[in-house]
């Protein structure tokens, strides 16, 4: 586990950063394709899972409620599933290690079973509040004792028979959201979950493919309502998972800050929901293209080729949030060697992630010697016209995967290395990442 077994690592810039690399599968879309192959009759086929620790919990806990998920020697993964409303009793605590995703889309997943299930997890992620899906999960007559309030461990005890589920979301969250979807596949009738705030639509998108009667209606201030007709039944699928764009964001930041730099990644998923952090680097004056755009399984892909740039600050519009939301810690550091000031807002979820990653940013980034400001919901940041900084300190990453990556990448333009206590969270979402910016430094 990556708590007992903290492995430092020292980051520092060797040059121009060159080549072309591949990031690991979508971590949404990973998850979403075991989940919902898992409630599919039949055999399904994913290819570019993310292997992720995250991933692997999720796979995991399905297991042990019934389905058969193998890997093949190709890399391709079977999942063979049990249906809608057929999830065996697990027979012990299903541990989500340091995965949010997997902790609140299965707990949507069960309570609509009858089943009763312990959720587990890491230090990190029992710091983190479950209350967002347990609450609204509870009004259909589930109920969840969770430690402390609502914090894991968790017991769910899981209900069958409620009626339809009509939800209005108070927070942006993909999360919420898409555990309330899963909660009504297993209740009959039509439930409606309505989204003020548009978020990643990978669980529509996903679950229409699988044969699901599902509609979006959008109203004219771009409320979502989602209507998922329950006791669905799923049609096996083959799923090709698109490259993380949330990861591909570490290599494309790492050239647009390392002079001479010229990096391009490839079968990036650029669904509109996610590409915030493009459109606010490009708006910064990053030197981005886009090329080979196709469509693979339903969701738009790319190429990004980025070249080293030299960028401005900007004002970040407060409603791009959610679809940006796990790039922060990386925009950050781009600000951070920016000309100019960066204004963000309007980002309180970022201080219940994997970490505080306001709170730790703002540490870190100060700790290398650049100019920050963090104030309740966001950081102010006055970059260093793309000077290097000063480097040289240790940074606490808190079990939070992207802090570290995120500070990994900032010490190519340090002038002195930047220590990271622990580099070993990165396997929660990247396995590859250390071996894919040494390819990068060898070009
Ligand atoms: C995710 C949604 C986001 C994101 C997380 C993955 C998902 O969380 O931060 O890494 O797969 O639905 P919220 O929906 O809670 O913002």
């Amino acid at each position: 586990m990556s708590d007992v077994h903290p492995i430092p690592r020292e980051f520092i810039g060797s040059g121009p950063l060159s080549g072309t690399v591949k990031v690991p599968g979508d971590k949404s879309i990973s998850h979403r394709s075991l989940m919902f192959s898992a409630l599919a009759v039949g055999h399904s086929q994913v290819s570019g899972l993310l292997e992720g620790e995250d991933v692997l919990s999720t796979a995991a806990a399905l297991r042990a409620m019934g389905a058969r998920i193998e890997r093949g020697d190709d890399g391709i993964w079977h999942i063979d599933g049990v249906g809608v409303g057929s999830l065996l009793q697990p027979t012990t605590p299903l541990d989500m290690g340091n995965s949010g995703t997997s902790a609140r889309l299965l707990m949507g997943l069960v309570a609509s079973h009858a089943i009763d299930t312990i959720f587990i997890g890491d230090d990190s992620l029992s710091k983190r509040p479950m209350g967002r899906v347990s609450v609204p999960l509870s009004q259909i007559g589930a109920q969840f004792s969770g430690t402390n309030g609502d914090y894991l461990p968790m017991t769910v005890k899981g209900v069958i028979g409620a009626a339809p589920i009509q939800y209005r979301l108070p927070i942006a969250s993909a999360q919420v959201k898409s555990a309330m979807m899963l909660a009504a596949l297993n209740i009959s009738g039509v439930s409606e979950i309505i989204e003020p705030i548009a978020t990643r639509d990978h669980s529509e998108r996903m679950l229409r493919g699988f044969g699901a009667d599902l509609k979006v209606e959008q109203d004219e201030d771009g409320t979502r309502h989602i209507f998922v007709r329950g006791e669905a039944e799923l049609k096996p699928q083959n799923i090709d998972v698109p490259g993380d764009p949330s990861s591909a964001a570490f290599p494309v930041v790492a050239a647009l800050i390392t002079p001479g730099s010229e990096v391009r990644v490839t079968n990036v998923g650029m669904n509109p929901t996610r590409t915030g952090i493009y459109k606010m680097l490009i708006e910064m004056g990053a030197d981005l293209t886009f090329v080979n755009e196709r469509e693979v399984g339903g969701e738009p892909v790319a190429d990004i080729i980025a070249k080293y740039s030299s960028l401005s600050g900007i004002d970040v519009p407060p409603e791009i949030a959610p679809s940006m939301i796990d790039e922060f810690p990386i925009f950050f550091v781009a600000a951070s060697m920016a000309k100019g000031r960066t204004m963000t807002s309007g980002l309180d979820e970022l201080r219940v992630k994997e970490s505080d990653r306001l709170a730790l940013m703002a540490a870190g980034l100060a700790a290398i010697g650049a100019r920050v400001k963090e104030v309740e919901d966001g950081l102010i940041i006055d970059g260093s016209d793309g000077e290097a900084l000063a480097g040289g300190a240790m940074i606490n990453s808190a079990l939070d995967h992207r802090i570290a990556m995120s500070f990994a990448v900032a010490g190519q333009n340090c002038l002195n290395p930047v220590a990271v206590d622990d580099i070993s969270p990165i396997a929660t979402s990247f396995p590859t990442f250390e071996k894919m910016m040494e390819e990068l430094a060898n070009g």
